[in-house]
């Protein structure tokens, strides 16, 4: 049986000390190769101008940018903190991305600014997911490629167990359960996405997440 979602936040992580070892995380993450980056490529992303909702310390997009030379790349993301280190990380890769705080619900951007929009690790705590998609599809161009991915709520217990001991700092390891626990099934996901302007999408699931890929 999968457990009721406790919603997690929909701040995101503010303060700066937090910050900090999330960044060390992602960057560990990033390392890896585990941060939804060849999911993206593989799913049909590539450049153009591209929007990250909710990039944090920013290395799902710089790492993208850097395999697909978008003509830019932006951010909306509610952490002033977050900003912070996206800019001291987009100085570090030697992209110029530009960072605007906002809300993914309710985005300061003109209708189709963007060809491509990508996110990931941030979905389960959007506050209104139906309006995010909306959003995005309002921001997207005719044609125009998104794909978000996140954690999944429902993953086998065995993959969860070994995720949680493998997760370094080891501070992050009751952030990571927390955001498990708010993450969504891949139906409840498609329940969502159905009610929204990204009724179109796919939603798949793979051994740890979960990965909605479209076209506008
Ligand atoms: C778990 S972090 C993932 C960061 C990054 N995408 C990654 O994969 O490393 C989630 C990020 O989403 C941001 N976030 C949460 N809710 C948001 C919202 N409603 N609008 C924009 N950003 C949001 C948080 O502040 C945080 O930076």
């Amino acid at each position: 049986m999968i457990k009721t979602r406790v919603i997690e936040t929909n701040e995101g992580i503010q303060n700066e000390i937090t910050v900090e070892t999330f960044d060390l995380f992602a960057r560990r993450m990033r390392d890896k190769g585990f941060n939804g980056v060849n999911d993206m490529i593989a799913s049909g992303i590539r450049g153009g101008d591209i929007l990250e909702v909710g990039p944090g310390p920013g290395y799902v997009g710089l790492e993208l940018a850097k395999k697909v030379h978008p003509i830019s790349l932006t951010g909306c993301e509610i952490s002033p903190a977050m900003i912070h280190f996206a800019e001291k990380n987009a100085a570090e890769y030697r992209i110029s991305a530009r960072y605007v705080l906002g809300n993914c619900i309710a985005m300061p951007f003109e209708n189709e600014s963007f060809d491509t929009v990508i996110s990931n690790g941030s979905l389960h705590e959007w506050e209104n997911p139906i309006r995010a998609f909306d959003e995005i599809y309002r921001v997207l161009r005719p044609g125009g490629r998104y794909c978000i991915t996140d954690l999944r709520r429902d993953v086998n217990p065995l993959i969860r167990t070994m995720v949680y001991l493998s997760t370094r700092p080891t501070e992050m390891r009751p952030g990571l359960i927390t955001s498990l626990n708010a993450a969504y099934t891949v139906s409840e996901i498609t329940e969502l996405l159905r009610h929204s302007s990204l009724h179109q999408a796919t939603a798949i699931g793979d051994f740890f997440g979960l990965c909605i890929t479209g076209q506008k």
